[in-house]
């Protein structure tokens, strides 16, 4: 079958700019005054995912049970040091390569959306001055099921009046690309999802979109 990318649907945290490293810090902070082992390793399978189901994912870890308010403390005390991190933010967090790239891909005719799971994508967005740069945002604000639930993309595609098979979704978490494939798009893997099994295309670094085929 002929294919066609017509759209991009960036991920944020991780793909965009590196927030991913600022969700670790303030997860790491909360797990460490709970007394709950928390590592990189774990970090891993919290990438995508939304809050609520992230602090279940580092509560298997945890010698009791929490309370369904103490877990709400605790989500508001990780994204308080979250938050406190994205203010030291500015446009100069957005990398050369990413802020150049974007820009040709978009010269090329291609619509651009970001697709994430965060509540917090706008905000980081204004932080490194891209908010009004994007044909449509998806984010943790619009969505009930978070990755690897489609329905981010798909809300995406349909902000962009495109079919998930016109998209490609660009992703650097397992739970991103899984949520790509259920929904029937087009999937680039960087970072920890570069060598992914479900990965189309393995990107080595962010500029490298620029040599995926739009018409094949
Ligand atoms: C995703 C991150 O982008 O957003 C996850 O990869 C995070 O790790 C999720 O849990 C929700 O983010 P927020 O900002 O709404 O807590
Ligand atoms: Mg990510």
């Amino acid at each position: 079958m002929k294919q066609q990318i017509k759209g991009i649907i960036f991920d944020l945290d991780g793909v965009i700019c590196f927030t991913d490293i600022y969700h670790y810090n303030a997860w790491k902070e909360m797990a460490d005054g709970e007394g709950i082992e928390f590592d990189l390793k774990i970090n891993d399978r919290l990438k995508g995912v939304s809050r609520a189901e992230s602090l279940e994912i580092i509560l298997e870890k945890a010698s009791r049970e929490y309370t369904p308010q103490e877990k709400a403390d605790l989500m508001e005390l990780k994204n308080h040091i979250y938050r406190e991190q994205l203010k030291t933010m500015t446009p100069a967090d957005l990398s050369e390569e990413v802020r150049n790239t974007l820009d040709a891909l978009r010269a090329k005719g291609l619509k651009l959306a970001i697709g994430s799971s965060s509540k917090n994508a706008k905000f980081i967005l204004e932080r490194i001055g891209l908010i009004d740069f994007f044909d449509a945002i998806s984010d943790g604000t619009n969505i009930q099921r978070s990755k690897p639930d489609p329905q981010v993309f798909l809300m995406a595609a349909q902000m962009l009046q495109l079919n998930p098979e016109e998209c490609l979704v660009v992703e650097d978490a397992e739970a991103g690309i899984d949520a790509a494939e259920a929904g029937h798009f087009h999937r680039a893997g960087i970072g920890s999802a570069r060598d992914y099994a479900k990965t189309e295309y393995r990107l080595d670094s962010f500029q490298d979109l620029l040599n995926i085929p739009l018409e094949s």
